[in-house]
């Protein structure tokens, strides 16, 4: 049985013991293990049928000592503007840290996130290796529900610490090159990250993403955050989201104004971001054939929703604005 917590004692021995323990970050929920012990690490990709080769994000809370083995300026840059906060720095690995977080590479994906349980659970286990708290390829959780919901029984507890904050994980930069990369868009604006560091480059998959096989990106290249319904995704307005509404079990979720109870409308692009992967999962539950989302920007926050969507898409409409 997975124990539902509100005592961090208790979740705190549970990680100290080597066993998995689901936690609240201001991101999405992530899946917990002592990082430093490789047998709990292991079993993070066992309970999410995760591929043995996409490395885990190594969570931290009072600095990267014994962690990265170089820290240039730029991260610690990005770190001092954006830490503890939605942000994901890959930088080269300590040698002596073990490599089960990173799926044997040379570099660690290091991040400090902003939630007042997850600080608690590293200051008393250590750092901590968590990915997203979903069964690999499902969207991921944003509550302790949609924890339990894809990983009950599979993992020893999930702390309730209520609905995330950001709704979207956390933007993935690599600072080995000699500029920037951003891997992965997230919570954190590409544009806020070049106000502290000048120009930073984008992964080219980021904004198209298909079958992607970089080695310095192995997240890119695998179906990600798909509802069990058909997904499409519309780069254009509500309207054209609304003409393809065309049966009972079909759904529409955009920015904009609803007009019927098909439509899932938010106010701004921060509202959808929050509310989008349990609106996929409320609306498997109602039995939705296919969703249909739009009224997504392309730039800010827009990006990150844009680069989910796509993945979980099985269509992308492109309107000419
Ligand atoms: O907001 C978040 O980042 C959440 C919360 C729990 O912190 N975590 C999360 O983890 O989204 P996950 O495992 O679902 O995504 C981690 C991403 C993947 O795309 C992975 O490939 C990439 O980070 N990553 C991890 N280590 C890496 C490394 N050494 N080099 C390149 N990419 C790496
Ligand atoms: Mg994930």
């Amino acid at each position: 049985m997975t124990e539902l917590l509100t005592d961090l004692g208790r979740a705190v021995d549970l990680l100290r013991a080597g066993r998995l323990v689901a936690f609240p970050t201001e991101t999405v929920y992530g899946l917990g293990a002592r990082a430093a012990d490789p047998v709990a690490v292991a079993g993070i990709f066992v309970a999410k049928g995760r591929p043995q080769d996409n490395p885990l994000i190594v969570h931290v809370a009072d600095g990267v000592e014994g962690v990265v083995a170089g820290w240039p300026a730029v991260a610690r840059d990005l770190a001092e503007a954006f830490w503890p906060g939605p942000l994901t720095i890959v930088a080269a690995r300590d040698p002596g840290f073990p490599d089960a977080v990173s799926a044997g590479r040379s570099t660690v994906a290091v991040r400090c996130p902003d939630h007042p349980v997850a600080l608690e659970l590293i200051r008393g286990a250590g750092p901590l290796a968590a990915p997203s708290a979903n069964r690999s390829g499902t969207p991921s959780p944003t509550t302790a529900q949609h924890v339990l919901d894809d990983l009950s029984g599979r993992i020893a507890a999930v702390v309730d610490g209520g609905p995330c904050l950001h709704g979207l994980e956390s933007t993935v930069v690599d600072v080995t090159g000699a500029r920037p990369l951003v891997l992965r868009p997230g919570a954190l604006d590409v544009e806020a990250l070049e106000a502290v560091v000048g120009a930073v480059d984008v992964h080219p998959s980021v904004d198209r993403p298909s079958e992607v096989t970089d080695a310095r990106a192995p997240g890119m290249k695998y179906r990600h955050y798909s509802p069990a319904a058909d997904v499409w995704l519309v780069e254009g307005p509500p309207a054209r989201v609304r003409e393809l509404l065309d049966g009972p079990d079909v759904y529409g979720v955009f920015v904009g104004e609803a007009r019927s109870p098909q439509e899932r409308a938010f106010p701004d692009v921060a509202s959808l971001a929050r509310a989008l992967y349990a609106v996929l999962r409320e609306l498997d539950a109602l039995g939705a054939t296919r969703i249909v989302v739009g009224g997504v920007p392309a730039d800010g926050l827009g990006r990150a929703l844009r680069n989910r969507l796509r993945k979980a898409a099985s269509r992308v409409l492109v309107t000419p604005p």
